[in-house]
């Protein structure tokens, strides 16, 4: 199988987790056998040429970090931006004869492109990425594609800031990549259990919270105070007093 990978962060390569992670799942398709091109949503010069693969390609797999939630603002903008596979130019054949919708039902049973995602995000539990996943599903029907499903995980944060645990974190993708290059989609098992633990216990849970409300708060501040910031986080300037 051939692939067109995207890279939707709209962080620049060198510094996008996405694209470590996408260095160990490539390696894996390599191993399987399987081929790719991947391009970066946060290098617009390349946006015409996705446009132009989008048309044609028969796998396609867009890897998204999660921004707040949700998927980041300059991905939606470029995936507004491409016109549905059932749409297209290229996916009509070229039979004068036929009524167009035998056309259409005919280029959808031929011709229809396979869309998987690999979604990943910093935090560790799985479930609030599904909130995200639910709508790649419909994203992928709304392109004129097949949902080949969404490779979830979180725990990502420490690729970015910590050299010493990027192996760690990053190498697992590696086997997902092999899977991929062998099923063209997400849909065994293997692809399911990878996501990890979908809530962490309540003991868990409980000291992540009393963490946040002192450590990491204090660690905000001092970041915040490097920047120049000189008025509290919690400051809300736009509400009147
Ligand atoms: C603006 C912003 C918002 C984020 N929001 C979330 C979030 O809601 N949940 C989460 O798990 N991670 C969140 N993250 C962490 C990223 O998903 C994570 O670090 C990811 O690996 C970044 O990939 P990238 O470097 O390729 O953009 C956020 C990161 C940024 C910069």
């Amino acid at each position: 199988m051939h692939a067109l990978i995207i890279n939707g962060s709209p962080r620049i390569k060198k510094y996008s987790n996405t694209d470590k992670i996408l260095s160990e799942f490539t390696e894996g398709m390599r191993e399987s056998g399987a081929t790719f091109e991947q391009f970066e949503v946060s290098n617009r010069r390349q946006w015409d040429t996705i446009r132009e693969k989008f048309e044609t390609a028969e796998h396609i797999l867009i890897a998204i970090p999660l921004y707040f939630e949700c998927i980041p603002g300059l991905l939606v903008e470029f995936l507004e931006t491409l016109t549905p596979r059932s749409l297209s130019k290229s996916t009509v054949p070229g039979d004068v004869s036929k009524k167009p919708s035998e056309l259409v039902d005919e280029c959808a049973a031929a011709k229809k492109p396979t869309m998987s995602f690999i979604l990943q995000g910093g935090f560790g539990e799985g479930a609030q990425l599904r909130c995200g996943e639910a709508y790649l599903k419909i994203l992928a029907g709304k392109l004129g594609c097949n949902y080949g499903g969404t490779l979830v995980k979180g725990d990502n944060f420490s690729i970015r800031f910590d050299e010493t645990q990027r192996d760690r974190v990053a190498k697992p993708y590696r086997e997902m990549g092999r899977i991929y290059g062998r099923d063209s989609a997400f849909e065994s098992e293997e692809c399911k259990a990878f996501t990890g633990p979908e809530i962490f216990p309540a003991y868990i849970r409980l000291l992540v919270g009393v963490l946040f409300k002192t450590v990491v708060k204090k660690g905000f501040n001092k970041m915040a105070a490097d920047w120049g910031c000189t008025r509290p986080l919690t400051d809300r300037p736009y509400e009147s007093k």
